[in-house]
């Protein structure tokens, strides 16, 4: 075990994920319980991650000298160095100028953290803080133009920071570094994986839950889909699985889900067509965020008036996966779309949440789904946001624009299929962008609505690039389309990376 101690950074969880595709098991623990969890849990080493504060600021989260004198491996990252510098009687200045973005690291020395990193590799960093002065018995290992104190060490006390950011991909070596700290220094084996993942989840739950009874909220998506199979694994027949169609699915898949859920896997499996009342709740309604949040707030109300005919539930399960969490907004970061499975729950609502995957990346979800054997068609679906098609369709929502979402997606997928691209993209969809345009078919004069595509390359989810379809696949796309689909006369192919793009166009 790696314990990872979270001062608030926003890389904490991609810490997290380093350790794990280093193959070892790792936690995250605010910095409030720090102390008392490693005396717990006695790990093999532990991180301390970035955060927003100073360590001089007034309330800047702190930790006791003590924790440095239990002989554990420790490595700091950024604010965590500054933390350690300034705990053990280093100095930590203000810089005047901001030190940001991909910068070149003098090594100084090449053992330790460093093995097998070339001198003058890329870093990424950023940040106003710096460490001045070293405390006493640390040694420098690594400097920038910019910054004395870019690494440093103490090898007796077992101690190591990094002020570079070692989780991100702008840092090429951070694999490595973090490798070497878990391997090297801690002594772990990495032979963990995404299966024990599992395994310890579904004990876990089924532990929690006793002989109580879950519900989920099934939306047929990957996540939710995962989350599901883990608690059935845990507890059969205790859980029951919703499935609220919204009317705001994809061609077909509402009887998909169905089919695979209650017929395959034979789970307790109740659907609900809510069709007409999310479509009258939404008419009229163009803004993105009040759809979003008409919709999350229709799918509870809707979700409740189902549950509360089933007697003694005490649990809900849902799929809510580390990007969500993030773009929500926690403590330090601040909310960029509201996602409707997160914090959108009713206050009065009197069941505790077990949410499996709420530390772990989508393709992590992925490999757990591989794992625990959920069919491939489904691990391998693309992710589908929970407003479904009111957030492809801008403006109002109406039956017509439905209509043409629907059909020109399928169509898109189709051809996607076809070609073998499915594993290359990582999100492939049409919207409807509210462009009416003129066009001509056979002699006449169309004025007709524009279909956009957007296909995105991603790893996570938190950021893409636009995916390089080849041109004759976009255009057999584009002449399906428009001769397919009454009421279509132009195709659009969305170019842009998020960021400053988000993969949604809502
Ligand atoms: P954006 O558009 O924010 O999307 O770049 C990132 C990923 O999240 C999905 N997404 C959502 N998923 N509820 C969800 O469950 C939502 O409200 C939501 N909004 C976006 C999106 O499809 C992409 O995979």
């Amino acid at each position: 075990l790696i314990m990872i101690v979270d001062f608030g950074g926003q890389y904490n969880q991609l810490i997290a994920r380093r350790v794990r595709e280093a193959g070892v098991y790792s936690e995250v623990v605010s910095w409030r319980h720090a102390l008392a969890k490693i005396k717990e849990k006695n790990p093999m080493g532990v991180i301390f991650t970035g955060g927003p504060n100073s360590v001089y600021a007034e309330n800047a989260p702190h930790l006791d000298k003590e924790i440095f004198e239990l002989g554990l491996p420790i490595l700091g990252i950024c604010y965590g160095m500054q933390l350690m510098a300034q705990t053990l009687g280093g100095k930590v200045s203000r810089a005047t100028q901001q030190e940001y973005g991909k910068i070149k690291l003098n090594i100084h020395n090449d053992q330790g953290l460093f093995i097998g990193i070339d001198n003058g590799s890329q870093c990424w960093m950023s940040h106003f803080d710096y460490v001045s002065e070293a405390p006493a018995g640390f040694e420098i290992t690594a400097t920038t133009d910019n910054c004395p104190v870019a690494a440093m060490k103490d090898v007796d006390k077992n101690l190591y920071a990094v002020q570079f950011h070692a989780e991100v991909e702008h840092t090429p070596f951070g694999r490595k570094l973090i490798k070497n700290f878990v391997y090297d220094i801690c002594g772990c084996s990495g032979d963990w994986n995404m299966g024990d993942f599992a395994q310890n989840m579904i004990e876990h739950i089924r532990e929690k839950v006793g002989g109580k009874k879950v519900l989920c909220a099934l939306s047929g998506g990957v996540d939710s889909s995962v989350a599901a199979t883990l608690v059935h694994k845990a507890v059969g027949d205790q859980l029951t699985c919703i499935f609220v169609d919204h009317g705001l699915l994809r061609k077909n898949e509402g009887d998909e889900v169905e089919k695979v859920f209650s017929e395959q896997f034979h789970m307790n499996f109740i659907r609900i067509n809510a069709q007409e009342r999310f479509l009258g709740k939404l008419a009229g309604v163009s803004d993105p965020e009040r759809k979003r949040k008409i919709i999350g707030e229709e799918f509870i109300r809707v979700f409740e008036e189902e549950s509360r005919k089933l007697t003694d539930i005490d649990y809900l399960v849902q799929g809510t996966v580390y990007p969500d969490v993030i773009e929500s907004g926690t403590d330090t970061a601040d909310v960029i779309k509201s996602h409707h499975n997160v914090g959108g729950l009713p206050e009065d609502m009197d069941l505790a949440l077990i949410e499996p995957l709420r530390d772990l990346f989508k393709d992590e979800v992925r490999r757990v789904g591989e794992e625990i054997g959920v069919p491939h068609h489904i691990v391998w679906r693309q992710p589908f946001p929970g407003p479904g098609l009111a957030i492809r369709i801008l403006g109002e929502i109406t039956e017509e624009a439905l209509f043409l979402v629907k059909e020109s997606d399928a169509i898109l997928r189709d051809e996607v299929a076809k070609n073998g691209l499915e594993r290359d993209i990582w999100q492939y969809f049409t919207v409807l962008p509210n462009i009416r345009s003129v066009g001509v078919m056979g002699d006449e004069r169309t004025y007709n609505h524009a279909i956009g595509i957007r296909a995105v390359t991603s790893i996570d989810g938190m950021t893409s690039d636009w995916a390089r379809i080849p041109y004759e696949v976009l255009d057999k796309i584009s002449s399906r389309i428009v001769n397919e689909v009454p009421g279509v006369n132009r195709i659009l192919y969305d170019v842009t990376s998020k960021p400053p793009s988000t993969i949604e166009w809502e």
